[in-house]
């Protein structure tokens, strides 16, 4: 892959939460790259920083009390962190769409789907209210709707879940995007239905190039549908590799717990292995590694130092202290030798 071909370069990015409570920093120093026609997946659990990692992008964390505070967010060139409110109006829905886990909170009740279709289409293109009633019925038509003629005068309520979901990626398919970010896509709907959805998506993608960012807490849609994928702990990423080294040959000791913790169909196992304790709120000034307290491997020097990525080459980094034992390549030098191997 070709250094021209990233769509997007988050470059340390860090975006922090100021409460009452104290700075919270939900994302801590993030660096991810998605090139074009490539599904990456942000995976991790609960209240690791997924969710305000994507919203940055976009510039939709509530501000207050969330602001960027430091990195880079590239998107073809140009560094979106200090994007004006403008410029961002131009950039969401056109150039980059997100979609959410719940599809009601994003179309409104009181419109009929052609209504919405037709707005979101014509706030980015210049076309009349039939030319973007005829594109509405055609994306209604690739997101295999049946009877889009008639689902166009429909209301939300009136659709499943699922045609829900296959509405709203027409909708930020229907200016297409360089980049989708789909935060939690499937996870309100029924596994075939999930299956069907994520099919679509792979679809989309290979057709249009479309480089998708998709964030979720399942290794079983990961499985399905990225490329590549970066696990994410407590605001930072833990570890990085192809979809396939990852589920495989986890490096990371919080990545071979989620991955333990995914059932298996072959194995009889009588408990369900699940990592011990649970995400710690993100701190400022945090001392050591993130996950020494739930770690089995921890040693003495996880409590008192914090672990840099380490290079394991094949563009895979694990932030662990284990593989500076084993010759990992530290920090910067590490960095470098990712962005080679990537350009
Ligand atoms: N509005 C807010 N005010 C204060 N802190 C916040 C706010 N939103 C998020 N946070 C902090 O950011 C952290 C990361 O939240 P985020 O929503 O990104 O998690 P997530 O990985 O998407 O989790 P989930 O899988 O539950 O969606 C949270 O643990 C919380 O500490
Ligand atoms: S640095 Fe130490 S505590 Fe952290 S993941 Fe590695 S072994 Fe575990
Ligand atoms: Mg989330």
């Amino acid at each position: 892959m070709s250094h021209s071909d990233v769509v997007l370069e988050l470059n340390d990015l860090h975006t922090h939460f100021f409460t009452d409570a104290g700075e919270i920093p939900a994302v801590d120093g993030v660096s991810i790259n998605v090139h074009k026609g490539e599904v990456v997946g942000i995976v991790g659990e609960s209240g690791c920083g997924k969710s305000v990692t994507s919203l940055s992008i976009m510039h939709l964390v509530p501000r207050p009390p969330g602001r960027i505070v430091n990195g880079e967010i590239n998107f073809k060139g140009e560094n979106l962190a200090h994007a004006t409110e403008a410029r961002m109006k131009k950039i969401r829905g056109n150039e980059i769409s997100m979609i959410f886990q719940e599809p009601m909170t994003s179309l409104d009740p009181l419109f009929t789907i052609g209504n919405q279709m037709g707005e979101a289409i014509r706030l980015h293109q210049k076309m009349s209210k039939k030319e973007a009633r005829r594109k509405s019925i055609d994306m209604l038509k690739l997101v295999e709707i049946p009877r889009p003629e008639a689902i166009i005068d429909e209301y939300p309520h009136q659709l499943s879940g699922g045609m829900r979901q296959r509405v709203m990626i027409a909708m930020s398919m229907s200016c297409d995007p360089e980049l989708l970010i789909a935060d939690e896509p499937t996870t309100a709907l029924d596994v075939t239905i999930q299956a069907q959805i994520l099919d679509l998506m792979r679809s989309l993608n290979k057709e249009k190039d479309t480089a998708i960012l998709l964030i979720t807490h399942d290794l079983g849609v990961v499985a399905e549908i990225c490329d590549r994928v970066t696990v994410m702990y407590s605001g930072q990423v833990v570890e990085e590799g192809t979809m396939r080294e990852i589920l495989k040959d986890p490096k990371h000791p919080y990545s071979k717990g989620l991955i333990r913790s995914l059932p298996k169909i072959h194995e009889r196992e009588q408990k369900l292995y699940s990592i011990p304790g649970t995400v710690p709120k993100p701190k400022m000034e945090r001392i050591g590694c993130h996950f020494a307290p739930r770690c089995e491997f921890a040693f003495d020097r996880c409590f008192g130092e914090s672990p840099k990525l380490y290079s394991l080459g094949n563009n895979r980094v694990s932030r662990c202290f284990l593989y500076d034992e084993k010759g990992g390549k530290e920090g910067a030098e590490a960095e470098n030798a990712e962005s080679t191997i990537r350009s």
